[in-house]
């Protein structure tokens, strides 16, 4: 079944703006089309994942022609984003969701609750949101045997999406999925549609525009506020619930939409030793979320018997959502 994903928009702050063009649009991540010399050249295994150059669709992956409709949809999709995650949203959301009040549920019952969603948007992309998880998951699995929680962190990193549906509150596509930026200092120029930030009350708060704005260098990403999606939430309900995952993996789900930092390099200065060891994998992991979105089809019932092996190594039978 379908689940076509129809909105509200949130938030006293958000009259006035126009959400209707992209109620249905599910991204995850920005413009930026893969360049293999800044991304994980050094990163990789014995046994190289082998990049395909197109997508299911024959496109290039990630790639937003200027003249595609889709473009402008994908567009206003970050209007919307960068004028209205500001830092008290960002507070306000981490607080409300935090509560964990909403749905108690195993994680294998919300890998099925997500593959009712079916993302319309992504460019790279027209399976169930299952299939993207496991095909990841899978393709890491055949390169990393041994490492059994990157294998589970596949399977988990995108089921903070159940955000947009209507027992999670229904969110708005802005404040869910997309490329993900700190508040509380300045916009990088490397963000996508940066232009926007100029719409964004942050932007001119003195405390908050200057390069470094309210942190301090070499401070931790854990200090810092990263604009709120399906990422932040899924950190959330993986540490409150009492993973079991190691730091790397909760740094994965946390981070993997953070396209500046990892794509970038920007507000690298933030970072401190654990972000670096843990940035390596977060890179190995970026290649396999974005490549593994193809016609391979998993045979779900096939394998669910091993993921419901991790799951049950590293989460608790159900959890707090
Ligand atoms: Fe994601
Ligand atoms: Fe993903």
């Amino acid at each position: 079944m379908t689940i076509l994903i129809d909105q509200p928009v949130i938030g006293s702050h958000l009259e006035n703006k126009k959400v209707d063009e992209i109620n249905e649009l599910v991204l995850d991540g920005g413009f930026v089309v893969p360049n293999g010399e800044n991304a994980v050249s050094e990163l990789v295994s014995n046994n190289e994942f082998v990049a395909p150059e197109i997508n299911s669709f024959g496109h290039s992956f990630r790639d937003y022609d200027a003249e595609n409709e889709r473009q402008k949809t994908v567009e206003e999709f970050y209007r919307l984003n960068h004028i209205n995650q500001t830092y008290d949203f960002v507070k306000k959301m981490r607080e409300e969701y935090g509560k964990l009040n909403r749905v108690e549920m195993s994680i294998w019952e919300c890998c099925e609750l997500l593959n009712e969603v079916v993302d319309d948007s992504d460019p790279d992309l027209d399976e169930p949101q299952i299939e993207h998880l496991l095909q990841t998951a899978e393709a890491i699995r055949k390169d990393y045997p041994d490492e059994d929680w990157l294998h589970l962190t596949a399977l988990i990193h995108d089921l903070g999406k159940v955000l947009l549906l209507p027992v999670f509150g229904e969110l708005p596509q802005w404040a869910v999925v997309g490329d993900t930026h700190p508040l509380g200092c300045a916009f990088d120029e490397s963000i996508v549609h940066h232009k926007y930030f100029k719409e964004n009350p942050d932007t001119y708060n003195p405390e908050f525009n200057s390069k470094n704005g309210i942190y301090s260098e070499g401070c931790g990403l854990d200090n810092v506020m990263i604009s709120w999606g399906h990422d932040d939430y899924m950190y959330l309900v993986a540490k409150e619930n009492g993973t079991t995952l190691p730091q790397a993996g909760l740094f994965i789900v946390r981070y993997h939409s953070f396209y500046p930092l990892h794509r970038c390099g920007a507000y690298k200065q933030f970072m401190n030793k654990e972000d670096k060891e843990n940035l390596k994998w977060l890179h190995i992991f970026n290649k396999y979320d974005l490549y593994s979105k193809s016609k391979v089809r998993v045979d779900v019932e096939k394998v669910k018997p091993y993921y419901l092996s991790l799951i049950e190594k590293y989460f608790p039978a159900k959890l707090r959502w």
